[in-house]
């Protein structure tokens, strides 16, 4: 039924969501801001750039241009510190074998990410070559819930976007991937009404199991 599989990479595919996290919060800590976990889950799937505008109407305050730059430069740098210590064995144990049941189903496989990091994490965790095509936030100039990362994935694959199935922690990544058209499994959010079809798992096994 699908020919194609879109994965998140921040909270789906690995765990730097955690890091994205921890140096935003180091950020904030620098620059006396309020910033806690539930404004963090904003920023998933946002771009760097978006989610430090959200944190500053979130403070009620701005910065100009060039303490915007500032910020996002620093943030990055720490962000790239936790980076340089992930290794494939972080990985959790149903990644690898799920990506490879799928491309033995001949399905093809997509990275689909906001991020400009992704080849960088990908690199790390040693996977870059599990994956067909690699669309990321070097390649876009809307991130989600913009569909546009995941539409460049599918043109990359060459897969119709009704053949394609996204796999996204992010309430933007989701609105991303009903604005492509494609269906989507919602990983590891809560099972409240994230709108017609979609799917809902919380570790790979699940996922290979709706795939089937
Ligand atoms: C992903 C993450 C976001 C992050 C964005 C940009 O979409 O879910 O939290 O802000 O990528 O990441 P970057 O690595 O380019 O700062
Ligand atoms: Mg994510």
């Amino acid at each position: 039924m699908y020919t194609a599989c879109i994965f998140d990479l921040d909270g789906v595919i690995c765990h730097t969501d955690e890091f994205h996290f921890l140096a935003w919060k180091r950020l904030c800590d620098t620059l006396g801001l309020r910033f806690d976990r539930s404004v963090n889950n904003l920023l998933r799937g946002v771009s760097r750039r978006e989610s430090l505008e959200i944190i500053l109407r979130h403070n009620n305050t701005s910065l100009d241009e060039k303490d915007i730059h500032g910020a996002m430069e620093k943030k990055n740098e720490w962000y790239r510190e936790y980076l340089e210590r992930m290794v494939p064995s972080d990985l959790e144990d149903d990644v690898l074998p799920l990506l490879s049941d799928l491309k033995g189903r001949g399905m093809k496989l997509a990275i689909g990410s906001s991020s400009r990091n992704a080849r960088l994490i990908l690199g790390r965790l040693g996977i870059m070559d599990v994956f067909d095509a690699v669309a990321d936030g070097t390649m876009i100039s809307h991130s989600k819930p913009h569909p546009q990362v995941f539409l460049v994935a599918a043109s990359l694959l060459d897969a119709e976007p009704s053949r394609c199935v996204v796999v996204e922690d992010a309430h933007a990544g989701i609105q991303a991937a009903q604005s492509a058209g494609m269906a989507c499994i919602a990983y590891r959010l809560p099972n409240d009404d994230l709108g017609k079809g979609v799917l809902h798992a919380s570790n790979f096994t699940e996922i290979g199991k709706l795939l089937k």
